[in-house]
């Protein structure tokens, strides 16, 4: 299974504030069943450019290699990319992607979106090399038009949700018709931690775990996404 939301990489944002918790996750997620993980760190673009999240990106992982478990997940590097006016057309953008791949994490902001932020999500998507994908759905879900997701949906927009949206009783139920209705593509823990936020993989009941699997072991057709594979085990 793979975990597509983590925020694992140390000292990069909220998450893990230690390579040592950073390799107590990985562990975690393995024991969980993860066989993949992106980490995907915060992007502000009111906070960080582009050339210097990836260079605060690039130390946090040599800072980690070292001390990765010897069983470990395979990982890829990525973002939650958040969403600011005008990403449509930003420059660069495209180095956010999940590494290998075309899938871009964006973090919409946490109120009822208007025309014009669902067009220029849109035209981001439409550029070459560009899928989006929007983070924990489930989050903004209420907030938003019903024929909102239709819409993003049928204009190719792919969906991640939460772990937790799974394995509470309350939403479980949506959850599941949402993954077999094609309507969920990729699930992640959002873990930053090991105390309050940490990996929850174990808190999916059987049949959730089910779906789970078959949600996120399979990335869609076209995003050529084992060709960016950091192969852990090899190093
Ligand atoms: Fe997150």
């Amino acid at each position: 299974m793979t975990d597509f939301h983590t925020h694992i990489l140390p000292g990069m944002d909220d998450g893990s504030g230690s390579v040592g918790e950073s390799a107590a996750m990985l562990r975690e997620e393995m024991e969980q069943g993860i066989r993949n993980v992106v980490l995907t760190p915060h992007f502000h673009a009111r906070d960080d450019s582009i050339p210097s999240f990836l260079c605060r990106r690039r130390q946090a992982w040599n800072q980690l290699l070292p001390h990765l478990p010897p069983q470990c997940p395979n990982l890829f590097l990525g973002a939650e990319v958040g969403y600011f006016e005008g990403i449509g057309a930003a420059e660069g953008i495209r180095q956010l992607r999940v590494e290998g791949s075309s899938l871009l994490l964006l973090e919409m902001p946490f109120c009822r979106w208007t025309e014009r932020m669902a067009e220029d999500v849109l035209k981001l998507n439409g550029r070459e090399g560009i899928q989006v994908v929007l983070a924990h759905i489930e989050r903004y879900a209420s907030m938003q038009p019903k024929q909102m997701w239709p819409y993003l949906r049928g204009n190719g927009i792919l969906m991640q949700a939460d772990v937790s949206f799974l394995a509470d009783w309350r939403s479980q139920h949506r959850g599941l018709r949402m993954i077999s209705g094609g309507e969920i593509h990729f699930l992640g823990s959002d873990c930053h931690n090991m105390t309050n936020r940490r990996p929850n993989w174990d808190r999916l009941s059987p049949g959730a775990k089910a779906a789970a699997a078959r949600c996120a072991a399979h990335f869609p057709p076209g995003t050529g996404i084992p060709a960016g594979w950091i192969d852990t085990d090899i190093q």
